[in-house]
């Protein structure tokens, strides 16, 4: 009975060893130090997956600011050191940057590629997306946010005398619940003929989402979603409901998703299923790190009263300004981009509340063999290989940002309370010290509209409630890791806080 167990014991040492005199990649002339890791085909990556940021700040130590980490049956090229960030992107000739986001968009939402080069679509969906989240079409997409938060936060009849008392709740379920509702009905309209049925509906989405967002770091890594039951089911759901026939009975649609829905894509190969799992996509991108990215601002706004009082003043200058009061007679407040680009402190807030939460990884593929030059050397770089930046390593760099733990909220006001635009690493200043959004080709397209959304939560926040934490030196909720990668990561636990309307 032993011998058996024993032989596959003796197969596998021996299957391992080969693996280690043949299997791995042996370091080259001129390429970055090179960590294989003990694992066949995963590499590094549990060590990677269980604390990015300490393994890379570990490796860093032991190679230097570029080095080359096995991650999943790739071989990922690290580059540390944010003064070289401008240099990496300088050699963009060598990168392919659709190959790595088309393919996981496929594995996550379940459509084939989208690359027009495979023949399935001939949308340049690049351009889509910065035709349609920027410039005149962010007006827009802003104006119906504002009234959209309002219409999820001062439902009609509000006041009430029960709405007039204190609410407990916990801040990330209601950054979630209202940011979901007024995101999803900014992006894919109203039902104007089922308005209760909508609020249902959105509710239903919302639980779905969270149970297909769930597994989304998994999918990522490669693990097929038939693993996930529950998480297949909310995505066909989800996507069941962004289909053709169910958008054109909705009001007020963004010009993003009706341009997509209307798209003279005559070589289109996508039925509507595989064109709402398109939708879903966009869905994700424009909620997965908003709300933790809202959740942060607001709990660090609140937690640190210097911060609250200046954002405050600030607000009720900027709604003094514009003329407008705050009612409850169904007259939505209204701030144009304008008004709202001229709000230092709030963006001050948010940009440091980003700081300290954001794990983004910025990938680039390389299209062929080539040479990366940096400023001290240069380093060869085989085809297929990977080119990664980690912002997190810079965003809490003490250099860069001194005591880079700490909640400043004015960390990006100048001595005018103008924003801070100059930051230095080694003497040098940066052009790259701020990277939540990603960076060069792949930099979020929906990043001036995110930062207008937040802003516009924390200005009817302040506006029409008093806010208090219910324990009043609470801790900061440690991040969830498990997103490492991904963007911003959520908190670990939920905090409690309360909200009541304010007297006006
Ligand atoms: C705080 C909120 C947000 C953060 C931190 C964020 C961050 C990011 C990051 C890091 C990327 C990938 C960049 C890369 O791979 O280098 C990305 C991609 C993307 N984001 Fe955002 N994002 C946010 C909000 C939004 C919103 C509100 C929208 C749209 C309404 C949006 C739309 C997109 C799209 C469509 C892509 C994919 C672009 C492409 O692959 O071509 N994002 N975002």
């Amino acid at each position: 009975m032993v011998a058996i167990p024993l032989t596959w014991g003796m197969v596998m040492v021996l299957c391992w060893c080969l693996w280690l005199i043949f299997g791995i990649r042996r370091r080259q002339m001129g390429e970055p130090p090179l960590e294989n890791g003990l694992i066949p085909y995963l590499g590094c990556a549990l060590k990677f997956g269980a604390n990015p940021l300490e393994f890379l700040r570990a490796n860093q130590r032991k190679h230097g600011h570029v080095f080359t980490c096995k991650l999943m049956g790739k071989y990922v090229h690290f580059i540390t050191n944010s003064l070289s960030y401008q240099k990496v992107l300088c050699h963009g000739k060598y990168f392919d940057w659709k190959k790595f986001h088309y393919t996981t968009s496929a594995k996550a939402f379940g459509h084939r590629s989208i690359d027009p080069s495979d023949g399935n679509t001939t949308e340049n969906i690049n351009n889509t997306f910065i035709k349609t989240l920027q410039g005149d079409a962010l007006n827009s997409l802003c104006e119906a946010m504002m009234e959209n938060l309002q219409l999820v936060m001062i439902p009609l009849g509000f006041p009430n005398s029960k709405s007039t008392a204190w609410v407990t709740e916990g801040m990330y379920a209601f950054c979630y619940r209202v940011m979901f509702e007024a995101g999803y009905l900014t992006l894919f309209g109203r039902d104007l003929t089922k308005q209760d049925a909508q609020k249902m509906l959105i509710l239903n989405n919302l639980d779905n989402f969270k149970q297909f967002d769930k597994v989304f770091p998994a999918l990522v890594a490669g693990l097929p979603i038939h693993v996930f039951k529950t998480a297949y089911k909310a995505r066909e759901k989800l996507a069941e409901g962004l289909k053709h026939e169910k958008l054109c009975l909705r009001d007020q649609v963004s010009e993003l998703i009706r341009l997509r829905m209307f798209l003279n894509d005559t070589l289109s190969t996508f039925d509507d299923m595989e064109k709402a799992r398109t939708h879903l996509a966009v869905l994700w991108a424009s909620q997965a790190n908003t709300i933790p990215a809202t959740f942060w601002s607001l709990f660090q706004m609140i937690r640190n009263p210097e911060a609250m009082k200046a954002a405050t003043e600030e607000v009720n200058k900027a709604l003094e300004n514009a003329g407008q009061k705050v009612s409850f007679d169904g007259n939505p407040i209204y701030l144009s981009q304008m008004q709202l680009n001229e709000l230092p402190i709030l963006d001050s807030i948010i940009k440091e509340a980003l700081r300290l939460s954001s794990a983004s990884l910025n990938i680039r593929t390389a299209k062929e063999d080539f040479t990366l030059h940096l400023e001290d050397r240069s380093y060869n770089i085989r085809k297929d290989d990977i080119i990664a930046l980690y912002p997190q390593l810079m965003h809490l760099d003490p250099e860069i940002y001194p005591d880079p733990l700490t909640f400043k909220y004015d960390r990006y006001l100048d001595e005018n309370k103008k924003t801070k635009t100059t930051f230095y690493s080694n003497g040098t200043k940066l052009k790259y010290y701020y990277m939540p959004f990603g960076s060069g080709a792949t930099i979020c397209p929906g990043r001036l509209f995110a930062v207008q959304e937040i802003k516009q939560f924390l200005i009817l926040m302040l506006l029409y409630f008093d806010l208090e934490l219910v324990e009043n030196h609470v801790k900061c909720p440690p991040l969830d890791q498990s997103r490492a990668g991904l963007g911003i990561l959520p908190p670990l636990n939920d905090i409690e806080f309360k909200y009541k309307v304010k007297h006006l």
